[in-house]
């Protein structure tokens, strides 16, 4: 893998009006990344765009929706036109669930899997012909710990993030051959808004309210990672250690999480 300078590259960041998205527009903007970013709250993008313009060049914005066609059309295009051209996609938009999966709805699930994987799916795909032109690009998946290790009360989220994690391990291995790289980012307990953007609430999840790392940590970390070519970094050390017990002895994780599904009860 390539190592890479931030410094004059172009890219996407969807899911850029809060949390780690916003951390990752400013990250980047202060190592000279020009962006395009996408989210649905304009008044939010706005601030972004704002922030980024007191440390670098200012974002463009474009208030869309990723699961919809045209407004995935339209990051493209603005990359194409406004920038030049596109060397980092980022995908990090995301939505989850609380609640069992036998209260759960097929509505919630394909909302779910529509924002978190088809939508990063489909832009990534639209996006290859310009990354193809692009300096050392790279596509950038902002997956979870829980697209390595399963948990209870969030299993449509899970589903959809183990999604991304075969398919980012696809990805890699179909574009090394054409100099694009592909990144997993798996952060665990993180402090955002996420828990409060639930698409529905079906319980309070036992762990709300746990300590997690912060987005702007979350973001160097992302940065680092792409300018070392790394393909998958967790950048939470208790997340960390819940994967290695995983790799260890998946049976003593699937013990611990049918307790802590049972206390919940
Ligand atoms: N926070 C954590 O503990 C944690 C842990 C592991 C992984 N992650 C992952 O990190 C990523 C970012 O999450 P976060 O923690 O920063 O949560 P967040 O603060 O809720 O941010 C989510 C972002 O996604 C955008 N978004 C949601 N649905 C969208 C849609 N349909 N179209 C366009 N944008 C959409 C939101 O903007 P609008 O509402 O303005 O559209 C917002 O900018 C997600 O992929 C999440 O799964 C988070």
């Amino acid at each position: 893998m390539a190592r890479r300078t931030l410094s004059g590259m172009r890219a996407i960041i969807t899911g850029a009006s809060g949390g780690i998205g916003r951390a990752l527009a400013l990250e980047l903007a202060g190592r000279g990344v020009r962006s395009v970013l996408l989210a649905r709250s304009s008044d939010k993008l706005d601030e972004v765009r704002d922030a980024t313009a007191e440390i670098g060049e200012p974002a463009i914005v474009v208030v869309g929706d990723v699961t919809d066609p045209a407004a995935r059309d339209e990051v493209i295009q603005l990359a194409r036109n406004e920038l030049g051209g596109l060397d980092l996609l980022i995908n990090n938009a995301g939505v989850s669930a609380s609640g069992t999966f036998a209260d759960g709805s097929p509505a919630v699930m394909q909302e779910i899997f529509a924002v978190n994987f088809f939508a990063a799916a489909e832009l990534t795909r639209h996006a290859l012909p310009i990354l193809r032109e692009g300096n050392r690009p790279m596509v950038v998946n902002i997956g979870s710990i829980l697209g390595h290790r399963g948990i209870p009360y969030t299993s449509e989220y899970c589903a959809s993030k183990f999604a991304m994690t075969g398919w980012s391990q696809s990805l890699r291995a179909e574009l090394a051959s054409e100099g694009i790289d592909v990144l997993l980012v798996s952060p665990g307990t993180t402090e955002t808004g996420f828990a409060d953007h639930l698409v529905e609430q079906r319980i309070r999840l036992p762990w709300a309210g746990m300590k997690g790392v912060s987005a702007e940590y979350v973001a160097l970390a992302t940065a680092r990672a792409i300018e070392r070519g790394k393909h998958e970094i967790v950048p939470n050390w208790r997340g960390w250690w819940m994967l290695l017990a995983h790799r260890v002895s998946p049976r003593l994780v699937d013990a611990v999480m049918a307790r802590l599904a049972r206390r919940r009860r």
